[in-house]
């Protein structure tokens, strides 16, 4: 007789297909054609259009308008004139409104479930119990920030239009990150969806006019990348955020160089997944399947990469193989499949090829036994083990359902594997020991670190790159510092748009240091000296490469001194030596802060020297100023946020590594400490470049640093002309990010060139600040630019 567990050995899966009918319903109404959505009315679809294709059948589901640079311009000035209506409206009456959208977007759910899997392939379990919940999450938690904003974002005011080009793997989900934050904030925008997947960005425009959205606050157009690049370049745009490849992150940093638009990047990955040898093997597999085969691997922050302990790496390949066998690959709308299609033939293309290049560089190669569904676009689960660190398939991000597997023996070899990428956007680690989790999450260069986890997301927790993975966040709290700017800030927003009024560096000429901001001192007093300060490198006073000196001149044209002409072989040194002292970001805030109470210290106790070469004023401000961020340095925390499924969310402020900085002219004292201070004190280490033309407080100023228990090559000083050093340290490779205050041209050059490695920039566009007025020169500005966020999941419960 059969017995109850042959009957469970012997059943099959049945379909368990969700209904279609109301999405096809929706796109026949509509004739299965679309136009853009531009100040709340619809243009007309008959014109330029394009097929968007369903991945699991090949077949067609819509045509949709290819927006020309025309409409473009149409959607950006129906946002510029909705824009202030909207900010007038008030946190409370933005709250409102989102909080509708939210409603609206629970009620249509199911809908926008179904919709999102017929146009993008991805899974309905998937598309239905985890994009869409955080979507409307997304908007509540934004309604919520939007009646806080005055509270909570004193001095912050909107940004303005905001440009949006989102990817094709998370339609709505990225559409909600991206429009959530940006109203809530009080701006208005232009979003392009990803040309194989509008579908829903355009049922959503429709629950805008239908949850009665002031008319241009949002504003859809669809099309390809040409669409994207006619936004980008836009004029009246004020900041672009984008989610795509780092391929076109680079070419969108490199084409809004020095326009003076905002801009966050969300780019690739190739994360890491570290399983060291405590962890619990079973759970590590569902991590595995929920880190590369969610979304067919289309995932930026997929766990691409596993990093196993030699001692269970064979243990765990044999139950990952077994796990494999069971998985289920097929039609996307079937409740029960585990995995849908690939999202295009191109996508597809560059999958197989990939996977083949694997092959031939020697790695292995494990697909279960099954074969794919023939009709539509489909790959299945893949693993690849030996495979060498440095082969194309461990690099290289796939954006498919494609893992690779390799081994280390200590937890310091597994954070060097780990961070052997070039990316930074997430990584998972597991093991039972909590000890070792939160020694090793500090320690990979990645935005998001999951323990015994992994993707899971929350709007409460900030999500963004390190590294070539780009830069800002979405969600959490510093997401919304995306979409906000200061409100002391000058020119307001039609100067920014304009890249701010232009001004020359000025180089080492007679009158050096006479800005206008440039306090009167005793200039005419101070005796002629001769004397050829060195640079200050790696803690040592050194000479400049070229061996060659520039003279310094005062306000009457005589030589007060010479400095050290550096060029690119100093800066790389400088860099070199500040790599060397990145220890410093291990020292405890409170060793940090003591140092920086040190230098005030001594400075202090130098006044009268200082006092005579810059006035009293810039030396009394200065010492001040040491002081606010010392405070600062033990007291710019992290949050823990209280985020979903049992987890608690470390949202850590980490240092960015070497920070470039390219002080300001004026101020020649003030201008280095203002700047050069908070990024030491949030744990950077710094290549430093002085006012050029008034560089001898600078010099005078490290003699200060020697004496004040810095380590050496924590702060490294250059001197020598701004316009040829300054492009050196905005090109090198092995520099985290570069703040500028100089001139509009120079500000556009440092963005050009950090399109390199994609490292963060800070520039001025010309316009300068009043580095004696505290809101403007030690604003919480300089923390957050000094840092970047990295969040830690840790779950609890058993
Ligand atoms: P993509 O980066 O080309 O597309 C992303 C968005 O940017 C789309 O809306 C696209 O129309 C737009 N776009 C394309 N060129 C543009 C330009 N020059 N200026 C402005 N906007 C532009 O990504 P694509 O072609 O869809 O996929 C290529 C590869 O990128 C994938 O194989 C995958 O490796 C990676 N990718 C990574 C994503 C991520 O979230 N990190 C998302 C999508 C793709």
């Amino acid at each position: 007789m059969t017995s109850i567990p042959d009957i469970f050995g012997t059943m099959a899966y049945g379909p368990a297909p969700e209904a279609v009918a109301p999405a096809h319903a929706w796109l026949e109404r509509h004739g299965r054609r679309f136009g853009l959505f531009i100040g709340g009315t619809w243009t007309d679809p008959e014109r330029e259009t394009f097929e968007t294709l369903n991945p699991a059948t090949g077949k067609p589901l819509a045509r949709l308008t290819q927006a020309s640079a025309a409409d473009v311009d149409r959607a950006v000035r129906a946002a510029r004139a909705a824009q202030p209506g909207w900010w007038a409206l008030g946190g409370h009456g933005r709250a409102r409104h989102l909080y509708a959208l939210a409603r609206q977007i629970q009620k249509h759910s199911r809908f926008f479930a179904v919709l999102e899997s017929l146009d993008n392939g991805k899974p309905i379990r998937e598309s239905r119990d985890i994009d869409l919940p955080l979507v409307a999450r997304h908007f509540y938690h934004h309604a919520g920030w939007a009646q806080l904003m005055e509270r909570e974002l004193p001095e912050r005011v909107p940004v303005g239009v905001i440009g949006q080009i989102i990817p094709w793997n998370f339609p709505l989900l990225m559409l909600a990150w991206k429009i959530a934050p940006a109203l809530a904030m009080g701006n208005t925008v232009v979003l392009k969806p990803a040309e194989f997947t509008s579908l829903t960005a355009l049922r959503f425009a429709e629950l805008c006019e239908e949850a009665g959205l002031p008319p241009g606050v949002v504003n859809i157009v669809t099309g390809d990348g040409r669409t994207g690049e006619a936004i980008v370049a836009h004029p009246d745009v004020d900041k672009i955020a984008f989610t795509g490849s780092t391929e076109v992150g680079r070419i969108i940093r490199t084409a809004t160089a020095g326009s003076g638009k905002k801009l966050s990047l969300e780019l690739g990955g190739k994360s890491p997944f570290l399983v060291f040898p405590d962890a619990d093997l079973d759970s590590v597999v569902e991590g595995v399947v929920d880190a590369i085969w969610f979304n067919q691997g289309q995932v930026c922050c997929a766990g691409s990469r596993i990093l196993v302990q030699e001692g269970v790496a064979a243990r765990l390949v044999a139950k990952l193989k077994g796990r494999m066998e069971t998985l289920r690959v097929g039609d996307p709308l079937d409740k029960a499949v585990d995995m849908g299609a690939i999202i295009a033939p191109v996508q597809l293309e560059k999958i197989e090829g990939l996977v083949r290049r694997g092959q031939e560089e020697g790695a292995s190669l494990w697909q279960p036994s099954w074969s794919c569904p023939r009709e539509g676009w489909f790959f299945p689960p893949t693993l690849f083990t030996e495979v060498s660190p440095a082969a194309t398939i461990a690099q290289v991000e796939i954006f498919g359902p494609v893992v690779v597997l390799m081994t280390f023996r200590t937890p310091a070899e597994a954070v060097e594997l780990a961070n052997n990428t070039r990316y930074g956007l997430a990584a998972s680690l597991w093991t039972e020991n909590i000890n070792l989790a939160l020694d090793v999450a500090p320690q990979l260069q990645a935005g998001t670190v999951w323990i015994n986890c992994t993707n899971v997301f929350d709007a409460a927790s900030g999500f963004g790159g390190y590294r070539e993975s780009g830069f800002g966040r979405e969600g959490g709290r510093e997401g919304l510092r995306e979409y906000v700017k200061w409100a002391w800030e000058d020119g307001g927003t039609a100067e920014r748009r304009k890249g701010g009024k232009s001004r020359r560096s000025r180089h080492i000429h007679p009158g050096a240091g006479s800005s206008s901001a440039v306090p009167p001192f005793r200039r005419s007093a101070v005796p002629p000296i001769d004397r050829t300060p060195k640079l200050y490198i790696g803690g040592k006073q050194v000479r400049p490469d070229s061996g060659y000196s520039l003279p310094v001149l005062d306000a009457a044209g005589r030589r007060i001194g010479e400095v050290g002409h550096g060029n690119r072989k100093d800066i790389r040194n400088a860099v070199e030596a500040a790599h060397r002292a990145e220890g410093w970001a291990r020292a405890t805030a409170h060793q940090r802060a003591q140092v920086l109470f040190y230098i005030a210290e001594n400075l202090a106790a130098r006044a009268e020297e200082f006092g005579r070469r810059l006035g009293e004023r810039e030396l009394a401000l200065a010492v001040e100023r040491i002081y606010t961020w010392a405070a600062w340095t033990d007291k710019y925390d992290g949050l823990v946020h209280h985020t979903p499924y049992r987890n608690i969310t470390l949202a850590m402020p980490e240092p960015i590594g070497v920070l470039g900085i390219v002080c300001p002219d004026a101020w020649p004292l003030l201008g280095l400490v203002s700047t050069v201070l908070p990024a030491i004190a949030m744990g950077n280490t710094v290549v430093a470049i002085p006012s050029t033309s008034a560089p001898l407080p600078a010099t005078d100023f490290y003699q200060v640093l020697d004496t004040s228990d810095l380590p050496g090559g924590v702060v490294n000083i250059v001197t020598g002309l701004r316009d040829e050093l300054t492009p050196v340290l905005a090109a090198h490779d092995d520099v985290g990010g570069v703040w500028y205050f100089g001139t509009a041209e120079g500000s556009a050059e440092v963005e050009r060139l950090s399109a390199g490695n994609m490292k963060r920039t800070w520039v001025d566009h010309g316009r300068g600040r009043d580095w004696s007025d505290p809101r403007q020169a030690e604003g919480q500005e300089f923390l957050e630019q000094a840092t970047q966020v990295k969040n830690i999941w840790v779950p609890y419960g058993e």
